[in-house]
């Protein structure tokens, strides 16, 4: 079985996503982390994120590399932002994600377009928001030294870059199921996440 879960940045998507693949006993990949690896390793290159060719120079994905916790930061996550914008990078990266979500058994990938480009024959697809203001105040809990208006503006920012963008722009694919977690707890959004799964996998 494959679990496509798509959504925009602090939607509550990875943490959804990571449940479902517990509950089924699946192994899960963010493949945000990927385009992490890709901003990072440009920057740490001295090559320019907002430059396809350049940033398509360093998109190999070796062993160990997804577990370095400089791919956390909010400068990895705007660094991804930017070249994740790049058709090449994208490329790139598409063979890894479609073996990661065929291997036997299956996968919970999540992630922007998971379920419109990477994976479109999932069986579930879940696509997971909450509104701006709720997101933005997510991550300022999590990094209470951080500005709020800041990462309002960063996080507006990314939501207007991933979806104005022309390559796999974030969208909801036509047969995924909504999910708003802006009012719900965490246990209220996984237990939500899983009624849905199961509702697709009994049609
Ligand atoms: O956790 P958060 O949503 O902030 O970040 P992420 O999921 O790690 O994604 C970081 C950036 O990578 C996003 O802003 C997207 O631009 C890009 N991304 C993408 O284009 N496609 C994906 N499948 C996953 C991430």
């Amino acid at each position: 079985m494959i679990i496509a879960v798509d959504g925009p940045a602090a939607s509550g998507k990875g943490t959804i996503a990571r449940a479902l693949a517990a509950h089924y006993h699946l192994p899960h990949l963010d493949t945000g982390l990927l385009y992490r690896a890709v901003g990072v390793a440009t920057a740490r290159a001295g090559l320019n994120p907002d430059d396809e060719a350049q940033a398509a120079r360093c998109t190999e994905i070796t062993p160990g590399l997804l577990d370095d916790p400089e791919l956390r930061s909010e400068s990895a996550g705007s660094l991804a932002s930017r070249v994740s914008r790049h058709p090449a990078v994208r490329a790139a990266l598409f063979a890894y994600q479609q073996d990661f979500a065929h291997q036997s058994g299956g996968a919970v990938l999540d992630g922007r377009d998971i379920g419109t480009v990477i994976a479109p024959e999932a069986d579930a697809k879940l696509f997971i928001t909450a509104s701006a203001e709720v997101r933005a105040k997510r991550r300022h809990l999590e990094d209470s030294h951080a500005d709020y208006a800041a990462i309002l503006a960063d996080i507006q920012a990314r939501d207007a870059r991933d979806a104005g963008r022309s390559a796999a722009p974030l969208r909801q694919a036509e047969d995924a199921d909504l999910l708003d977690t802006s009012d719900l707890t965490i246990a209220a959004a996984v237990q939500r996440a899983i009624a849905l799964v199961e509702a697709r996998i009994r049609r």
